[in-house]
């Protein structure tokens, strides 16, 4: 398996603190049965700065410790980049890590809205030859109330990423069954961990495809097993049209 968000680099964002944190999140991805993870360290939102460089430079860091204690693990560059105002400039001067040099970018929404400007923005990613996945949208209030607003960005173009845990339950009932009806819904196209360490938000990637198999049958599980390796491919990932999702006693269709 391909795990595209993690945050497992050690000492640059809330995930592993140090490089041991990331070795024992680096070997339990492999018992997990996952070959190649894609660090994607928190850029934008807030409280971190990673710029693609110095991502690039802790990647090979890592990738020689693992190499030392023959962990079977492939690291590769990305980076999960809250949306913000200097969003295109970054992405010209190289600042904006898209995943391992494809074309495929980590978008993060505000946990608790989408920002008027966020239209824009994913069209000229689009535009500027890159395409956008927007993470966790399962875990954005703004998007949970009125996934019509999802619905928008995915006819237009863009890619979701939904985190495992929360097909699993982790964040609750709610989120859970959201993430049930994005994926019936066809509005979402990667399953990751955004795993953060060992305990608490770990790697369940396995889990989750199970329930994904045993929920969605064998085509919905494939396709989200095959996704992360035509990202890595740099092609074109599986996608179906998508549906919009119709909330029950809303009464407000047209204006989100
Ligand atoms: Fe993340």
């Amino acid at each position: 398996m391909i795990d595209i968000h993690t945050h497992i680099l050690p000492g640059i964002d809330d995930g592993a603190k140090t490089m041991e944190d990331s070795l024992a999140m680096a070997r339990a991805a492999v018992e997990q049965g996952i070959h190649t993870v894609f660090a994607t360290p928190h850029h934008q939102n807030g409280y971190y700065m990673n710029k693609k460089q110095d991502i690039v430079n802790k990647v090979k860091q890592f990738r020689n410790c693992l190499q030392d204690l023959n962990i079977p693990l492939t690291i590769l560059v990305g980076q999960e980049t809250r949306i913000h105002a200097d969003f295109m400039a970054e992405l010209n001067e190289d600042i904006i890590a898209p995943l391992q040099d494809t074309s495929y970018i980590l978008v993060e929404f505000p946990s608790f809205e989408v920002p008027r400007y966020a239209d824009k923005l994913l069209f000229d990613i689009q535009v500027a030859g890159f395409m956008p996945i927007i993470v966790h949208p399962e875990r954005n209030q703004q998007i949970a109330e009125h996934p019509s607003i999802l619905y928008d960005f995915v006819k237009k173009g863009a890619l979701t990423q939904i985190t495992a845990a929360s097909l699993t339950g982790r964040f609750g009932k709610k989120t859970q069954q959201l993430s049930y009806q994005l994926i019936e819904h066809h509005l979402t196209h990667f399953i990751a961990s955004d795993a953060h360490n060992t305990s608490s938000r770990r790697f369940i990637l396995q889990e989750a495809f199970q329930l994904v198999r045993k929920e969605f049958g064998w085509d919905v599980y494939y396709t989200f097993m095959e996704n992360p390796q035509l990202l890595l491919e740099n092609q074109y990932v599986h996608r179906v049209e998508p549906i919009l999702v119709k909330k029950k006693n809303s009464i407000f269709k047209i204006f989100p």
